[in-house]
Order: C-alpha cells, then sequence, then structure tokens
C-alpha cells in the first residue's frame, strides 16, 4: 500500500517523465499532487536534462514554490509566451467517468482554468479517491465571486438546485480571499450536477459562468489527454479519453 504523499509522488513524477519535453510552454498546477510534478521538473532542470523550459504557474503557491527553487516564472501576458501554451499539469478534486472536473479546493481555479483551457494538451494527476460517479456531489463545486455579487450568485446557485456555504478561512477570520481577491461560494449540489441542475456538465459550468459576479467556476469540461492516478496499492493508471 502506497502512502498519499508517495501516491501523488508517483503520479506527479510520472508525468514530468512522460510527457514534458525541453522547449516547451508548461503551464503549472496548484496544490498538493502538482507539488510533487514541479519537484520533478526542477530536478530535471538542474540535472539538465530538461532544458528551455517555460513555466506558467496557477496560483502564488505554485509561484512561490517555482520561485524557492530557482525557477523563472512566465505569466500568459507574457510576450514569450503569447496567451497559449503546449501543455498543462495539474490535480484535481474530482474526475468524473467523461473526463470532466471539479477544481477550486485551493481557490485557484480562476488561473488553473485560463492557463489549462489555452494549453494544447492537459494533464490531470489525482490519487484513486478523486475519481467519481458524479460530479459536485461528495466535494462542492468552488464558484469564485466578485465580493459585491456575493448574495445574488448565492441565491442564484441555490436556485440552479446547490447547496451553497460561504468558503471561511483557516488562520484569519472571516472568508476566505483568494489570489484574485475575491470570495469563494462552494456548490454542492445532491446527487450530482448533472442530476441537480438537468444541464450537462459542459451546459452547468456555463451557465453559472453567466451569472454576473462570477469570475469563475470550478467545473472543467474541457476534456483531457490523460488523467494520471495513482492506486492505493502503489500503481498508476493512465487513463485516455476515447477518440469521437
Ligand atoms: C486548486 O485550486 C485545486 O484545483 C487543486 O488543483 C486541487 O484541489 C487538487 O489539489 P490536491 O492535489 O492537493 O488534492
Amino acid at each position: 500500500m502506497g502512502s498519499t504523499g508517495n501516491i501523488k509522488q508517483l503520479v506527479g513524477y510520472g508525468v514530468i517523465d512522460q510527457v514534458v519535453q525541453s522547449g516547451q510552454k508548461i503551464g503549472m498546477g496548484t496544490g498538493s499532487t502538482a507539488f510533487y510534478a514541479m519537484e520533478r521538473i526542477a530536478e530535471k532542470l538542474n540535472t539538465g536534462e530538461l532544458t528551455d523550459i517555460k513555466i506558467v504557474p496557477t496560483s502564488f503557491q505554485t509561484t512561490t514554490e517555482l520561485q524557492n527553487r530557482g525557477i523563472q516564472v512566465y505569466s500568459m501576458n507574457d510576450p514569450q509566451i503569447g496567451g497559449q501554451l503546449d501543455l498543462a499539469i495539474d490535480g484535481a478534486d474530482e474526475v468524473d467517468p467523461d473526463f470532466c472536473l471539479v477544481k477550486g479546493g485551493g481557490a485557484a481555479h480562476f488561473l488553473e482554468k485560463l492557463v489549462e483551457y489555452n494549453a494544447r494538451d492537459f494533464y490531470v494527476i489525482i490519487d484513486e479517491s478523486k475519481l467519481v460517479d458524479h460530479l459536485g456531489e461528495a466535494f462542492a463545486v468552488p464558484v469564485e465571486v466578485i465580493p459585491e455579487g456575493r448574495t445574488t450568485v448565492f441565491r442564484l446557485l441555490e436556485q440552479l438546485g446547490a447547496q451553497v456555504e460561504l468558503r471561511q478561512a483557516v488562520k484569519k477570520a472571516g472568508p476566505v480571499v483568494t489570489d484574485n481577491g475575491n470570495f469563494i461560494l462552494d456548490a454542492r449540489f445532491p446527487g450530482g450536477v448533472q442530476k441537480a441542475t438537468g444541464l450537462s456538465v459542459a451546459s452547468a459550468e456555463a451557465r453559472i459562468q453567466s451569472m454576473v459576479g462570477v469570475l469563475e467556476v470550478g467545473l472543467f469540461s474541457r476534456g483531457v489527454n490523460a488523467v494520471y492516478v495513482g492506486r492505493n496499492n502503489g500503481s498508476v493508471d493512465v487513463l485516455l479519453p476515447q477518440k469521437p
């Protein structure tokens, strides 16, 4: 049996070893699984096994992790990035059988989506506890709201069938304040997003995104190239979506 840290390390190292090549522009995700992808890429840059990699981080957390390892970071707006990437690598909070995701457990899903929806290829790294039949049932869907829109969006999400909570901070009084200065509404959908809303995941994503006051919703329906799943027995499965 692998410990959780070992499993995350396996998928984080595995994806770097299998998909990253010198010269690429890469989006780097946020969280405890992406941490190991960063660790591996730093190691390979230090040994010279990888060269000329440009990395766009998806949060303050990832920015500091990379900078502390001496890695230069870029923004999507940097002329050398030009708003598009070769690939992005990130963890997820939930993955459903259609390879749609819930993200934003770390409140970083706005920048994650900007980066990952503008990458040619997208690889997800998880442990097997993240595989679910229905998104948004066990793990709430994070919705980043401009503070002035908090009450309106709360009400609209309830009308859509969600049970909503304003995410509270730890070691700070009051709500979580995101990297963008906003709040997070956590929306749990009894029976899952599709059952509770009567919409596909992609339509629910678009509906919530269209609410005035929403910066971004943590439903990701763009599709993935592969999901690396670390199993409790210490093995890694690479799940590939069926080609249309
Ligand atoms: C950050 O906002 C999230 O989307 C993370 O990518 C997600 O919560 C996965 O994090 P862990 O790998 O730490 O579970």
